[in-house]
């Protein structure tokens, strides 16, 4: 990529419904439909699945079979399983279940911070130093998501400098990537753009990735906000699904299928099949019983199912 306005050829898409998508459901979900939601979107082409988290029972009951389901998955070579690992407790279970990538997860604010993880910024750093050294002395990848870069739900608007303060930190920590979070969905595209500015005056644009929420409707918005600004690399989650247990009102993220339905139209490679991907977002709503929140993947199974009874 020569600049920073000329669009990149190829884009990497994490999808993270298996733990993001999935952490805020009320009813159990079973390790079975867990795990084949996983096998579908290893099979739809996806690069990185965020898979689990570990992370207290207590906190997020939703999340403590994250053992059970790395076991039960059938992995798939080349593919990075990731899983969110807050402290020492959660990094020692994801060296257990083998994981690729653990993910240490601060805040820009420092009210999202105390309400997520019950720590200031300052201290969360000093509970994922350990991590990072022996995540980094064992090889496994290591990446840093900073929730509310676009706005808090305690404490509004959200300055870049204190986004590019937990970077730096994050940066010194030893993470390969580092996740731009809109954890409520209230970013605009300029906002966007200018927080990207911000960080890419000092590092690689390859480093950062977008994890966009689309709860005021702006996500697609935003992701040509970022791509414009230089990032390659998206989150999504089939279907829309998801939501932070610690960030009331906020929907889920932007669904997966419409980040490659918009980066296939764009001429952009994703090397991931989205007939198999909106099948995977059918397939976890009907699970939870709930209408396919993503336009894209709704409107394109009904196209292909059009496509057949006229043949
Ligand atoms: P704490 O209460 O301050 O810590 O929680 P603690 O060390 O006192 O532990 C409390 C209890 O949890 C103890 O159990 C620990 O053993 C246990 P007890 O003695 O009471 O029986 N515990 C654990 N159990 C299993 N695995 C662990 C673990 N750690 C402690 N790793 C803590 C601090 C961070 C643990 C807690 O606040 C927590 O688990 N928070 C989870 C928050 C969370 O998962 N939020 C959702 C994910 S973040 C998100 O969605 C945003 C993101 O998508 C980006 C975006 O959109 O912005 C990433
Ligand atoms: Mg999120």
């Amino acid at each position: 990529m020569s600049t920073a306005t000329q669009l990149p050829e190829r884009v990497k898409i994490v999808d993270v419904s298996p733990r993001d998508g999935l952490q805020n459901e009320k009813q159990l979900v079973s390790v079975t439909d867990k795990v084949s939601l996983i096998h579908r979107l290893a099979r739809a082409g996806l690069p990185n699945i965020e898979a689990v988290s570990f992370v207290s029972p207590k906190w997020v009951p939703q999340m403590a079979d994250g053992l059970a389901v790395m076991q039960a998955v059938e992995r798939t070579p080349g593919i990075i399983y990731s899983a969110l690992t807050p402290n020492m407790r959660g990094y020692e279970s994801a060296r257990e279940a083998g994981m690729d990538e653990v993910v240490i997860f601060g805040a820009a604010s420092e009210g999202f911070s105390q309400k997520n993880i019950n720590c200031s910024i300052a201290e969360s750093i000093e509970r994922f130093r350990p991590v990072a050294q022996a995540a980094l002395a064992d090889g496994i990848r290591l990446r840093g998501s900073i929730s509310c870069c676009l706005g808090c739900p305690y404490e509004g608007a959200v300055d870049p400098s204190r986004v590019l303060d937990v970077v730096d930190r994050m940066m010194d920590l030893g993470c390969v990537e580092i996740d731009i979070a809109d954890t409520i969905g209230v970013g605009t595209a300029h906002q966007v753009k200018t927080v990207y500015e911000w960080i890419f005056r000092r590092y690689e644009r390859e480093r950062f990735s977008g994890h966009f929420h689309d709860t005021y409707g702006q996500a697609i918005a935003n992701i040509v906000a970022a791509l414009e600004s230089g990032v390659a690399i998206f989150h999504g989650s089939v279907a829309g699904l998801g939501g932070c247990p610690y960030a009331r009102g906020a929907t889920g993220n932007v669904a997966t299928e419409d980040i490659v339905f918009l980066m296939h139209g764009l001429g952009i490679t994703t090397g991931i099949d989205l007939t198999l991907l909106a099948e995977a977002g059918e397939a976890i709503s009907r699970v939870l019983g709930r209408p396919n929140a993503s336009r894209a993947g709704r409107a394109w199974l009904a196209r292909q199912a059009a496509t057949h009874s006229a043949q």
